[in-house]
Parts: structure tokens; sequence; C-alpha cells
């Protein structure tokens, strides 16, 4: 799959071969050159920085590769979590004259209001990642993700189950309030988790959602969860970030390994975690494929086509609208299964298995 991925973005490379050499590359806030003639330019807005690895790493660098390969202009900016600046950006874009707008939004409040603004100007709106509640954007590009909480929710199932504890305690960390994805995400964990507090199999802890993805703040959430139930067995973390937050005050309270955490995202902070036995499993969303579908579609909008690569369509759960959707599969991670992400491209070898994860490396079959 990731060979033929491969195979059609060289495809595109040769087919626009010069205009794409000829860009004036100035790094991923710039576009790729003067663009293919028929197209128009394309504005992306990412969230932050910080709430997850992706932000600043994995996704400008898969968008700018595939609107480059098809000789596109993109200006992919992020907003650093300030929502005025999303704003701004976005303001900005819409009269540089972008034909296409993708966003990742902050809350779905200024999602919309920037979607409506676009859409006033005639610009086509593809809601990258995140469903932007009431927004009405023309497309809708993501995982599935109450798939991403099920996979959570059974993996700490299992973690907990191989640890033999009775009704263990279990502690929830969610993501964002004002992100859809993080409702999703504990759709699926509690489709896992209440039945095993309802037949007593797990015993229901404390449960909170951590404002922004702050990790920072979800240090100081688990904190204090930890402190008032001394007894928490189990960590849903909703993703990395927050799941490595658990893991720091477990480890300063000589806990970690004995109480397994959940992630998602599969950063490399994350799969290292995995590998020391501080963290039971993640989740790998390949951003690529996210990346590339939704660059395909803004290409074709941007090339005043109307596209057809949308295969479904996903709800708004607060306007009742039908959004044409690109859903993908997410997949669960454990040590042993580490090494798929770096066979995938993701993260390689060197950026996981450092000095001090060399030995848990060779371990986990990872060469
Ligand atoms: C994304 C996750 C990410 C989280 C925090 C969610 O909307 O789907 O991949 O970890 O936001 O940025």
């Amino acid at each position: 799959m990731r060979k033929g991925l491969f195979a059609l973005a060289a495809v595109g490379l040769l087919a626009t071969g010069s205009v794409a050499a000829c860009g004036d590359d100035k790094g991923s806030d710039s576009g790729s050159g003067s663009g293919s003639s028929s197209a128009g330019k394309v504005g992306v807005i990412l969230p932050d920085t910080k709430s997850s690895q992706r932000w600043g790493t994995d996704d400008p660098k898969f968008l700018k590769a595939a609107f480059e390969a098809a000789g596109v202009q993109v200006d992919i900016q992020n907003a650093q979590g300030d929502k005025t600046a999303f704003q701004t950006i976005a303001d900005g874009m819409i009269s540089s004259g972008v034909k296409v707008l993708m966003i990742v939004n902050l809350d779905s409040g200024t999602g919309k209001a920037v979607l409506e603004k676009a859409k006033k100007a005639g610009i086509a709106t593809i809601d990258y990642d995140r469903l932007t509640l009431s927004g009405g954007a023309d497309y809708y590009v993501s995982f599935d993700n109450v798939k991403v909480g099920e996979l959570q929710g059974q993996g700490l199932v299992d973690c907990l189950t191989a640890k033999k504890y009775t009704k263990p305690v279990v502690a929830e960390l969610n993501g964002s309030p004002t992100d859809n994805n993080a409702t999703l995400f504990a759709q699926g964990y509690n489709s896992v988790l209440d039945p095993k507090y309802a037949d007593g199999t797990f015993t229901k802890g404390p449960n909170q959602d951590v404002p922004d993805w702050d990790n920072a703040q979800a240090g100081t959430i688990f904190e204090q969860m930890l402190t008032s139930n001394k007894n928490i067995k189990g960590v849903l973390a909703a993703n990395d970030g927050l799941g490595n937050a658990a893991i720091s005050v477990l480890k300063k309270n000589k806990l970690n390994g004995q109480v397994p955490v959940t992630g998602q995202d599969a950063t490399v902070q994350g799969l290292q975690n995995i590998l020391a036995g501080d963290q039971c499993m993640t989740v790998y969303k390949a951003i690529k494929k996210e990346a590339d579908a939704a660059s395909e579609l803004a290409i074709a909008l941007a090339k005043g086509e109307k596209p057809t690569t949308a295969t479904g369509t996903t709800k708004d759960p607060e306007s009742g609208a039908s959004v044409p959707s690109v859903l993908l599969t997410p997949v669960s991670i454990t040590k042993e299964s580490v090494k798929d992400v770096i066979a995938d491209g993701f993260v390689t070898k060197d950026a996981v298995c450092t000095a001090d994860f060399a030995k848990a490396c060779t371990e986990a079959g990872i060469s």
C-alpha cells in the first residue's frame, strides 16, 4: 500500500516536474512554486504544536509533500493554540485568494466562524482530522475516531487482565472537551470499559477532561487523581501526551510499569514509553494516508473539479448535516508491534532506539 502511494506521488512529481523543481521553497509556510497552471492555492491551518507531536512534525511534512508532488501551491500555518491567531491566519489566507481552505479547528466555535467566512468568499472547505460542529465544511477527512477509542479501551482491558488485579480502579484522562474527536474517543473507550465497570471486573475511578489537551494540566489533574485515590491501577489516557503526563506522575510515585497507561498517535515518546514497559499501548494513525486523502480532495477542488474520492458521509451531530468524508482505519500498537510503525516509515529506528532504549528495541525485534 505504502509502495503504491509512493509510486503515485512519484508519477505526480514527474508530470509536474518542471514546476515543482523550480518552486521557491521557503519551507512549510510557502507554496511550491507557481503551481500547476489550472490550480488555485490551498491554505491549511493546523491547531498547535504542543498537544501532539503530529501537528508540528508529521502533518505539515506529509501535506507539503503531497501538494508539492502535484505542483499545487500550499500555505501551511500553525495557530500555536491561539484562537485569535487562528482567525487572523484564516483572514490572511482568504484575502490572499486561496481557492481551498483546510482546517484543524481549535474549537467548533472559531472553526465555524472561519468556515463561514471562507464559504462567503466562495472558497471550498475541508475539515481535517476534527469535525467542526455545525461548521458546514464541504468535506471531512479523518480516522474512525470511535474505533480509536475502542482500541484504547480494549488495550487497557488486555493490559489489566495480564496484571491479574482484582477489580482495578481505572482513571480516565479525556481529551479536550472542545474537540469533537475527544468525544468520539471517549464514546469508543467507554463502550468497552462501561460494561466492565457494570459487571464489577473493573472499578470506575476519577474521570476528567483535559482542556486543550494541555499536557502540563494533565499532569496536575492526574497528580490530584492519584492523591485522592492511591489505588488507581489503570489509566485510560486519550493520547500519548496525556499518557506521558500520567507516566511522569506514576514515576515520581514509583508506580510506573505497575499501572498500565494508554495513548494515541504513536509518537516517539509514546513508543519509547511502551518499550520501557511504562505504557500499555498507543494507537497508530497513518498520518501520511490522512494527509494524502485530504490533499487529493484539496487538489481536485483547487482545480475546480468536484472530487469523488470521499467514500462515505459523517453526520454532524449538531446540525444533522451529512458531510462527505474519508475515514481511515487506526491500528493498535503494543510492544510487539512498535516495529510495524517503524517499518511503515512513520518514525525512524534512530529516533526511537536511542541509547536508553537500545536493549528494549532489540528485545522487541527492532533491528
Ligand atoms: C487528534 C489526535 C491528537 C489530539 C491532540 C485530536 O483531535 O485526532 O491525533 O492527539 O487531537 O492534538
